[in-house]
């Protein structure tokens, strides 16, 4: 491992489709995709190449239901290997992750945080610093991600952000798993104070009141795209035999 001695590469990436955030970070030309989206794979694949990056782990935050991850074209395009949450029970990662896991790229690594509640299997992934935390769709900018499909859980979301993400430190930077106000980043502190379903002022039971009656819309992709993800984006037919 080298010292790190050149400045760690960061980029926020934007699907427009799905308002999804992917977030490709390097250190010494070693590089993680957090989040990719399929239709994005031939965008991020050039640049990771115009970077001169090598892409080592492809990372997703949960089993999406707006998109298909890019997972399976990137490892196809690039090499790189597929990680994802041991409780999505998914098939085809290459790697299962669990809460404290560290994921290495160059000097620096992820740490693994589990913040079910979105989804059973959410994780939030956190610098190895603490100064950047990539929340998926567990936190959002003064949001957060339903809890009405997949394994969701109002009880679990709330004491995943009070017990997980708002212990980090204040200053900690949050990127979200989306965002559709064109807002792009947040932090412990902001959400603290200004989160309107989440903030200190507000007990799990004013939690749990407001997550059962925000009336959503079905998702539009959810049929596709989960048991598409639940297969990494690989081929739908393939059998589930992991
Ligand atoms: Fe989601």
């Amino acid at each position: 491992m080298g010292e790190g001695t050149e400045a760690m590469i960061f980029r926020q990436l934007f699907d427009s489709g799905s308002s999804t955030y992917s977030y490709l970070l390097a250190d010494d030309g070693n590089a993680l995709l957090i989040d990719p989206v399929l239709e994005q794979a031939g965008r991020d694949a050039a640049l990771i190449g115009e970077l001169g990056l090598k892409l080592l782990w492809t990372l997703e935050t949960h089993v999406h239901a707006d998109h298909i991850t890019g997972a399976s074209v990137l490892k196809e395009l690039l090499g790189s290997r597929i990680a994802m949450s041991a409780a999505a029970n998914a098939t085809g990662a290459d790697r299962v992750l669990r809460n404290g896991d560290e994921i290495e790229f160059g000097s620096r690594f992820l740490q693994v945080l589990a913040t079910p509640g979105h989804t059973a299997g959410c994780l939030t992934y956190v610098l190895d610093d603490q100064t950047v935390a990539f929340t998926g769709d567990c936190l959002l900018i003064r949001g957060c991600g339903r809890t009405d499909f997949q394994g969701g859980s109002s009880a679990q979301l709330y004491r995943s952000i009070r017990e997980k993400i708002f212990t980090l430190p204040d200053d900690s930077i949050l990127y979200p798993g989306h965002d559709y106000r064109g807002l792009t980043v947040t932090s412990v502190r902001e959400e603290k104070a200004y989160n309107p379903r989440l903030c200190l002022a507000k007990t799990e039971a004013e939690f749990a009141e407001c997550m059962a009656n925000l009336n959503l819309a079905y998702p539009k992709k959810i049929d596709v795209a989960v048991p598409a993800n639940l297969n990494c984006g690989r081929e739908l037919h393939r059998e589930n035999s992991a």
